[in-house]
């Protein structure tokens, strides 16, 4: 028989030879999914004996993560903040600094009435359906050009119970008629040289189309202008470092109440404009 501390050190060596940054850690969350039980629950019971099921699905997932497949595709679910959606290879790992977008969000929006948000570029629905739930009155639009994506939302939106409304299209055209109380995005921000220096869950694994996207921070900044009601807000994020070049963009374009926002390592990672009122 083989105890969970023994299954997790062999899960471990493999994955660190791997070249897996966090192999312990993985191999504790793939063996916590396999079981149903936390990180916490596997520790306080090490010499746990784990029955031939178990051990032949906690390799099954170990030979995927060895393949450097993200850990949260090969779990086919990710955390983001009160939500867990289904994640795979059709759509971008929900980021922990995509959370701080959110915050943001929720921050602009607070105060007004049935606020109309648009989420461009939605893929798995992460910063939608986040600001559906913890903004219950706000009527929220997702949309996205990858069909693929969309499928993974609208599956995240059935495994919540939220409602959102998924639109496909490319960034405005085919969207629903504006004015919008916010528009947000976390566009495609990865340069088509950088791409090759990712690490490969990155590179390997994700899907091109929700990495590298040239210009797509501008198109997105550019084509929220006509859409946002006056005093209606604009929020993205950025690359990192590139935080300070795309508030002189937003000022460019006539943004006012320009902010940065830091990420959860201190950062800066999201930027914020307000439209102007009406004269
Ligand atoms: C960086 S991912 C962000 C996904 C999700 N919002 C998140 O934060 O986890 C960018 C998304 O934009 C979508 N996208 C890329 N180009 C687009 C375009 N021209 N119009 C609409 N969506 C686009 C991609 O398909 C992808 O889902």
């Amino acid at each position: 028989m083989t105890t969970a501390a023994a299954a997790l050190s062999g899960v471990a060596d493999r994955l660190a030879d791997a070249g897996c940054e966090s192999a312990g850690v993985d191999a504790e969350i793939m063996l916590a999914h396999v079981l149903q039980t936390t990180r916490s629950g596997l520790r306080a019971d090490g010499r746990r004996e784990l029955d031939a099921n178990t051990l032949a699905e906690l390799d099954r997932l170990a030979a995927r993560r060895e393949r450097r497949e993200p850990l949260a595709y090969v779990l086919g679910e990710w955390g983001f903040r009160r939500l867990t959606l289904n994640v795979d290879a059709r759509v971008l790992v929900p980021r922990a600094e995509t959370e701080i977008v959110v915050e943001r969000c929720l921050a602009l929006i607070d105060g007004v009435a049935a606020p109309r948000v648009l989420d461009v570029g939605t893929g798995s629905g992460a910063i939608a359906l986040a600001i559906a739930d913890e903004a219950p009155g706000a009527e929220v639009t997702a949309m996205d050009v990858s069909r693929d994506a969309l499928d993974v939302a609208r599956e995240n939106a059935s495994r919540t119970g939220l409602t959102v409304e998924l639109v496909h299209g490319d960034l405005f055209l085919g969207l629903p008629a504006g004015p919008w109380d916010l528009v947000v995005s976390n566009p495609p921000y990865v340069g088509p040289d950088e791409i090759e220096t990712l690490e490969p869950e990155v590179r390997d694994w994700e899907p091109r189309a929700a990495l590298v996207g040239e210009g797509a921070t501008e198109a997105v900044a550019r084509g929220a202008v006509p859409v946002l009601r006056p005093g209606g807000a604009l929020v993205l994020e950025s690359a990192e470092g590139d935080a300070g070049r795309v508030s002189d963009l937003l000022r460019t374009l006539g943004y006012i109440e320009v902010g940065i926002a830091k990420d959860l390592s201190g950062r800066d990672r999201t930027v914020e404009g307000v439209t102007t009122l009406a004269d």
